[in-house]
């Protein structure tokens, strides 16, 4: 064999070398298993952006408790220490499916760790979930923390690769009592993590539609919570305002203050002004 013949077989077995070891380290790719699957492109892009998938795609047994869109309000107004701490709840070591689960004892408790436990940052059991078959066939999560209750569903499956990876859809974010802060030591009553999600930061001082114009404030406080780099979904409010702001600088060469002269000297007139202001108006008017 010729020199050359042999460097590139020695280049060729390499690279198969590098391929099957590629294949081995990644069993799956939850960012493209989930990318399959429409709703879940939220939970999907915090997984990435939290860097929780490269934590999963490392596993061989792991369940992921998913999240679609829509159930991802509370979570997306919080910052991403505590978005990854939530969403590494939602990360259990083990291989379940929709078959496993219904195989639980009715009635029964069980704890599943998370990957929370295996971050080092986990107080008490905060680190683990209880799942619970209940009898009416429903299967519900919670926070295995003293106290905590059942807050999530168990809705279906998404994917599955037996017995490696499983993604399910869950109903409610799982929070564990002190995550976000809002929880100190035991002893206390539980505090109110789950009743107050649905609408929380949606302090809107209303006011009267005549002092809108200057309304900086409300979008540079909307958008602050997300990374500048946050995707789309969630314009709605933010992208009403700007757009409010725009229209108002647009027209507001003439309108705030001229309208309110036109609808006093209009009320004036009513109220029996005399000639001289009618006059006036006219001509203010006519020099628009
Ligand atoms: C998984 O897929 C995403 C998107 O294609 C890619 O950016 C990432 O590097 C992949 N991760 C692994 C471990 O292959
Ligand atoms: C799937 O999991 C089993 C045991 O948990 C492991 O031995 C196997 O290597 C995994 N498969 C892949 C493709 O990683």
């Amino acid at each position: 064999m010729s020199p050359s013949g042999a460097g590139s077989l020695i280049l060729i077995l390499s690279a198969v070398l590098l391929l099957s070891s590629a294949t081995i380290t990644s069993a799956f790719n939850i960012t493209i298993l989930l990318g399959r699957y429409p709703g879940f492109e939220q939970f999907n892009q915090l997984l990435s952006r939290t860097q929780l998938a490269e934590e999963i795609n490392r596993r061989r047994t792991i369940t992921v408790l998913g999240l679609p869109n829509d159930r991802l309000a509370t979570i997306m107004q919080m910052t991403e220490d505590v978005q990854k701490s939530i969403l590494s709840l939602h990360i259990v070591l083990d291989y379940y499916d929709m078959i496993k689960f219904n195989k639980l004892a009715p009635a029964s408790k069980t704890t599943l760790t998370t990957l929370y436990q295996s971050s080092g940052v986990a107080n008490d059991k905060q680190g683990f979930i209880d799942v619970v078959h209940r009898r009416d066939g429903t299967i519900v999560f919670g926070s295995s923390m003293p106290g905590a209750p059942l807050v999530s569903a168990l809705v279906n499956s998404v994917a599955s690769q037996p017995f490696n990876i499983s993604v399910l859809s869950v109903s409610q974010p799982i929070i564990a009592p002190g995550m976000d802060g809002s929880w100190v030591e035991p002893a206390a009553p539980p505090p109110p993590p789950k009743a107050a999600a649905p609408v929380p930061a949606v302090k809107e001082p209303p006011p009267p539609e005549a002092e809108e114009p200057v309304a900086d404030e409300p979008t540079a406080d909307a958008p602050a919570p997300s990374p500048a780099d946050a995707p789309a979904p969630a314009p709605s409010p933010a992208a009403d305002a700007p757009a409010e702001d725009e229209a108002g600088e647009d027209a507001s060469d003439q309108d705030p203050e001229e309208n309110k002269k036109k609808s006093a000297a209009v009320k004036q007139v009513v109220s029996g002004m005399t000639v001289g202001l009618v006059i006036g108006l006219a001509s203010f008017l006519a020099g628009q």
